[in-house]
């Protein structure tokens, strides 16, 4: 078993009878989507789901994952996702997949967010090997860039995947991938960000994540908010 079969077994372990779950982004969230489909239909554990993305609403449909539409949610019980960093204050930084606004709607909305990365995603500092993911609405994008750069950031829009044109989230927002100085801190890009009108969403998840499991090795380490 892989790693990420690993994690996304532990946390589908912790799904429980008739829960509503949030489903993430990324090739660990599928393994997690994947996971949940089979104790679903071998536990009979009645789960309905919602999706982050419309890559994994697909996959939850594949798998007859009861999907609810985000427009009647008011609340989860669980929402699991992976991350690009994970800093030792579990602030994480997403949005490789650019579904930020929906990424962190449900994390926000859930009871409980829990994370699933390896190791390799551990960093000292938000932004240590990754531009922070910026959603912009398409016309503000250079009035956005200027503002940013007030911080020092140094931003470019993010190219779709074959390089020929720009990368457009599920609600048509463009990305700008910012690089700041590594003397800013999470929780002032954090806040600059919230306030810098022309943002839709970005990367920075702070305060959210109530539990992180890591995977090194074929073995899992639990991290927790101190308090939590
Ligand atoms: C998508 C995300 C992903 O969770 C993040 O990029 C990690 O992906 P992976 O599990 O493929 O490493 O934030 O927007």
């Amino acid at each position: 078993m892989t790693d990420k079969e690993l994690l996304a077994q532990q946390a589908a372990n912790q799904v429980e009878d008739g829960m509503l779950v949030g489903l993430g982004t990324g090739s660990t969230a599928d393994c997690f989507i994947r996971e949940l489909g089979r104790r679903n239909a071998e536990a009979g554990l009645r789960v309905s789901v919602a999706a982050s993305s419309t890559v994994s609403a697909i996959l939850a449909q594949s798998l007859a994952l009861p999907l609810v539409a985000l427009e009647h949610l008011a609340r989860l019980d669980l929402y699991v996702d992976g991350a690009d960093e994970v800093a030792p204050d579990l602030t994480l930084l997403k949005g490789r997949g650019a579904d930020l606004v929906r990424e962190k709607l449900l994390a926000r909305a859930s009871d409980r967010f829990l994370v699933l990365v390896d190791q390799s995603k551990l960093v000292d500092r938000i932004g240590e090997r990754f531009p922070i993911p910026v959603e912009v609405m398409p016309f503000a994008w250079q009035l956005v860039k200027r503002s940013l750069e007030a911080l020092g950031g140094r931003g470019e829009l993010r190219r779709n995947a074959s390089k020929d044109g720009l990368a457009v989230s599920s609600h048509g927002s463009l990305i700008l991938d910012v690089v700041f100085d590594p003397g800013c801190d999470s929780k002032t890009l954090d806040e600059f960000l919230n306030d810098t009108p022309g943002v839709v969403e970005h990367g920075i998840f702070r305060g959210l994540a109530s539990a992180i499991l890591v995977a090194a090795d074929g073995r899992i380490q639990e991290r927790r908010v101190a308090g939590c």
